[in-house]
């Protein structure tokens, strides 16, 4: 991955950066799978942090509810990447007092998308870091402690002429991202020490 302005720098300038408008050309020629056989730097990046609300408009409006990162959680990765779309596992951990709201399953090791940028479609002001958890939750986990090893780049983040246009994109990233994953050089990352029950790296 070529980074020639990392995430953080375009920050830096207080302005929203164009992004460009996601063609029919590029939606439907879209790779089934990314990157190399295994991780390459800057990847594995590892993040962590208390799961924050955004807007909540992935849940209603997209059907894909994202767990936000807070700003200075997101430094690890903004400072060595650019914007975009990339895959990688989380994990929820319990806060110690509020055990009781979640359940087992949901507390495991989980393939996740993550979209990091400006939004364009829904042109927010600031850079956010929100990752989707390919995984059904019996409740939310906002206040909880998410930790993330990020593993790849899938896409740039695009502006949409419509949100269907950009629903079929998130769907099409998802597919991406499990397929990606499905590779020994990035599913032994599921028992990465960092996560809680995971095992020594292999
Ligand atoms: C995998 C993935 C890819 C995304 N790609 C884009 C994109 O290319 N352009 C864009 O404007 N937003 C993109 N989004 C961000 C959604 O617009 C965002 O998740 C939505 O606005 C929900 O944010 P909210 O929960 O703060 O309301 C993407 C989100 C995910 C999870």
């Amino acid at each position: 991955m070529s980074v020639t302005e990392t995430a953080a720098q375009v920050a830096s300038k207080d302005e929203r950066p164009a992004a460009p408008l996601a063609t029919d050309t590029f939606r439907h020629s879209r790779p089934a799978i990314v990157g190399p056989d295994a991780p390459e730097p800057p990847f594995p990046i590892v993040l962590s942090g208390t799961v924050q609300r955004g807007f909540g408009r992935g849940g209603k409006d997209l059907g894909c509810p994202t767990a936000n990162l807070p700003d200075e959680s997101i430094l690890p990765m903004s400072s060595v990447t650019r914007t975009g779309v990339y895959f990688g596992y989380a994990q929820i951990s319990p806060e110690k007092d509020s055990k009781a709201l979640l359940q087992e399953q949901d507390c495991q090791v989980l393939p996740m998308v993550m979209s990091l940028g400006w939004n364009p479609f829904y042109k927010n002001e600031r850079m956010t870091a929100e990752i989707h958890i390919m995984h059904e939750f019996a409740s939310d986990f906002y206040g909880h402690e998410m930790k993330a090893i990020v593993l790849g780049y899938i896409r740039a983040e695009l502006d949409y002429v419509s949100r269907e246009a950009l629903i079929e994109d998130i769907e099409t990233d998802k597919r991406v991202a499990l397929k990606s994953l499905a590779r020994p050089g990035y599913e032994k990352f599921r028992a990465d020490p960092l996560f809680d029950g995971g095992h020594s790296r292999l």
